[in-house]
């Protein structure tokens, strides 16, 4: 088991690892896209480039690695970011869902985060 942080959400929650991220995401009922996203998506398929998130702790191997996929879609984005449908939770981590539209508070909530321990 590993546990998810959702810092946007507030919110820890468990799953298994080795699963899928978006499908975790989207299996809890957190909202991963934005409204380009929501209007249509690729169901998973690496393609829109709309299931982005930002991997904003954990440990190095906590996800799989970038898939070439991600090396092309990502190229022009920061470091930190991942598509959610090509990522594998290794362990646990904490996510920054919607990186692209960051909520007002976001410094306020990371900091939030970061005074709370990630269960392993
Ligand atoms: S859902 Fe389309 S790239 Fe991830």
């Amino acid at each position: 088991m590993a546990t998810i942080r959702f810092i946007r959400e507030g919110v820890d929650i468990q799953c298994k690892t080795g699963e899928n991220l978006r499908d975790f995401v989207i299996r809890e009922k957190l909202q991963l896209y934005g409204l380009k996203g929501m209007l249509g998506n690729c169901g998973g398929a690496g393609q829109c480039s709309t299931c982005f998130v930002s991997i904003e702790g954990g440990s190095k191997n906590s996800l799989s690695p970038l898939t070439s996929v991600e090396e092309e879609k990502l190229k022009n984005r920061p470091k930190n970011w991942r598509l959610a449908c090509q990522t594998l939770i290794n362990s646990s981590a904490v996510i920054l869902t919607k990186p692209q539209s960051p909520p007002s508070n976001l410094e306020e909530l990371k900091e939030k985060s970061n005074n709370k321990k990630l269960s392993r």
